[in-house]
């Protein structure tokens, strides 16, 4: 028999426990084998970047700086940008996962090589052929940080890194963060912030989250659907496209609905 999990008591980010965030379990759970939802996302996400970044002549228009919005345990979002990017910012909060990121990018895992497989059906990718590892490596630099500062405004009024990157991946941080609606927001106007006009981003979100347990410790998410990720993106992007997973295979722990994939450009507007 199937129980709802509990709703979290409204947690903020500031409030959760990141300092204890477990990435060995994370990783464990979520990362170790490529699970089918995860090789639909990536395929998805290499064929967007291939289409978006490809298109501009060569050496010109093409992203060079990327983001990956609190990377965790997760290197595929990264790979997606490898072949555009001279340089992946790793932006990470929790200790132990900067720590893991930084060992990655040293020596990347063996399970990672499923994931890169899923993106070499794209030529973009399968031109890097054995050297995608070296290529991480070189491209790869790993952040701590807390993303609701990157939109803090300096002494003159400027937003930190505002439109720094060319190209961005958030995967499912903004909802997994806090129980807080304004702070599921506020994430994602940080991570537009950083990004330039034109860059192509994607973002992939739990639905209907009520939490989620690493380890021994239980970390708070803010439930939300579709329209309520649209609402959010839109005010910051064009050419959305959109698509919500959620068959039995999609569901990778208990308490969520689905998985939500958004990929799109950031406007200038927002
Ligand atoms: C559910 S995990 C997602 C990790 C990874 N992106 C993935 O796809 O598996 C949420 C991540 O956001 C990070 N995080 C939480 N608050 C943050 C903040 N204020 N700034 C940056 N990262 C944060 C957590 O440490 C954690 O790694």
């Amino acid at each position: 028999m199937h129980f709802p999990a509990p709703v979290d008591e409204c947690v903020l980010n500031d409030q959760a426990p990141w300092n204890n965030f477990d990435n060995k379990a994370y990783v464990a759970q979520n990362y170790l084998e490529l699970l089918p939802v995860d090789e639909e996302i990536l395929v998805k996400v290499g064929r967007y970047f291939s289409r978006h970044c490809e298109s501009g002549s060569e050496g010109e228009g093409r992203p060079v700086l990327g983001i990956d919005m609190g990377a965790g345990g997760n290197l595929y979002p990264a790979l997606a940008m490898l072949p555009w990017c001279r340089k992946i910012t790793l932006f990470e909060r929790a200790p132990e996962n900067v720590a893991y990121l930084r060992q990655q990018r040293d020596d990347v895992g063996q399970n990672w090589e499923a994931f890169w497989k899923v993106l070499c059906e794209t030529k973009a990718y399968s031109r890097h052929d054995s050297k995608w590892k070296i290529d991480f490596q070189e491209a790869a630099r790993v952040e701590q940080g807390n993303l609701f500062k990157m939109g803090q405004r300096n002494w003159l009024g400027l937003r930190r890194s505002a439109g720094k990157y060319q190209i961005g991946t958030m995967f499912f941080v903004a909802e997994s963060i806090s129980t807080s609606p304004d702070e599921f927001r506020q994430a994602i106007d940080c991570f537009m912030n950083v990004l330039a006009p034109g860059a192509p981003f994607a973002a992939a979100f739990m639905e209907g989250s009520h939490g989620y347990d690493v380890g021994t410790e239980h970390f708070p998410a803010c439930d939300v659907d579709k329209d309520e990720v649209e609402a959010a993106l839109t005010p910051y992007a064009s050419d959305l496209e959109m698509v919500r997973l959620s068959e039995a295979g999609h569901l990778v722990r208990p308490g969520h609905t689905g998985m939500i994939l958004a990929c799109g450009k950031r406007s200038s507007g927002g």
